[in-house]
């Protein structure tokens, strides 16, 4: 039977992914743990984990008898930007704990994510390739890429079974993103119910990829329940979705909120979204473990509507 140790549990994806791990698992074989406690009670057990503190990772690791790690803990591209070199501590120190926790203990497979942020200024901006030139900008960036070749320097060497996926931007109904460049296309939904209006950060023709969380949880453990053989990429997996542009988006959003108006106001992240790919060739993905996405633009901003719209009058009273 698996234990799984999920860390960052509390994040955008982490939330998610931990109650879909709890039901394809059962809850007591999951620990979700976090730096800070969950805001709501969880199905499963939960532990308060720094996972910058190699020690308490490794206990946690040995102690609960860990099979499989799901290693989210990071801190994202605008936010990392504020402080470069804990940004760099974190992201990397907690990875490496858990590659060489991997060779002493008994985890069979562990999850990693990577980014569209391993990408720069001399990628291909269309179509992006799986294999193509990676001179990240941001010191979120540097991470997932250096951490993209120690996954693939731990599989060759130790034959650790470490996946990895770059996500685009991930838009979520339930929780909010922590500090992202791709940030804009989850709060343009809240202002658009709460305000009628949304001053966006990002210019209007910023074409970045995206995707829906339903989407991003379906890749994630369709990643890790294919045979370990399908698996031929230990870097990380090219995964798209959905491109558009904060106008795009606001144009869909009209469609269900005529009123709805949107201004543009480009801050720092301008700069890191014009080092990042407009979109992303995912055929690797497609081919070696039969990825493939359910929402696109239409059918995500209608889902997303539906559900903040609930959401928020829930909330109201
Ligand atoms: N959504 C992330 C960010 O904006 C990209 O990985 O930082």
């Amino acid at each position: 039977m698996e234990k799984i140790l999920i860390t960052g549990a509390n994040g955008q994806l982490g939330t998610e992914l931990t109650i879909s791990l709890c039901k394809k698992y059962g809850v007591e074989n999951i620990i979700a743990s976090d730096i800070n406690l969950p805001k709501s009670t969880l199905p499963c057990q939960f532990i308060k984990l720094d996972v910058a503190q190699k020690a308490d990772l490794e206990r946690v690791i040995a102690n609960a008898q860990i099979t499989q790690v799901f290693h989210l803990a990071a801190l994202l591209s605008a936010k990392g930007e504020s402080d470069p070199q804990f940004t760099w501590d974190l992201n990397m120190s907690s990875l490496i704990t858990i590659l060489e926790a991997a060779r002493k203990y008994q985890i069979n497979k562990i999850f990693w994510p990577s980014s569209i942020a391993v990408f720069g200024r001399t990628t291909p901006k269309e179509n992006t390739p799986q294999h193509t030139v990676t001179e990240p900008d941001t010191m979120y960036g540097i991470t997932k890429l250096a951490g993209e070749r120690l996954c693939e320097y731990y599989f060759k060497k130790y034959g650790i079974d470490v996946r990895s996926l770059r996500y685009p931007g991930l838009i979520s109904n339930k929780t909010l993103p922590g500090g992202g460049t791709t940030d804009y296309a989850v709060d343009i939904f809240y202002q658009a119910i709460e305000t009628g209006t949304y001053n966006c950060f990002l210019n209007r023709e910023t074409f970045l990829p995206m995707m829906y969380m339903p989407d991003a949880i379906k890749a994630t453990i369709d990643l890790m329940d294919a045979p370990k053989e399908n698996i031929k990429i230990r870097s990380s997996y090219n995964i798209g979705a959905v491109s558009f542009s904060p106008e795009d988006l606001a144009k869909v959003i009209q469609k269900s909120i005529p009123d709805f108006t949107i201004t543009y106001s480009p801050d720092f992240r301008q700069q890191i979204a014009d080092s990042w790919p407009s979109n992303i060739d995912d055929s690797a993905a497609k081919k070696d473990w039969g990825w493939q996405p359910n929402f696109d633009l239409d059918k995500l901003s209608s889902d997303m509507l539906k559900n903040l719209k609930e959401k928020l009058s829930n909330s109201i009273f």
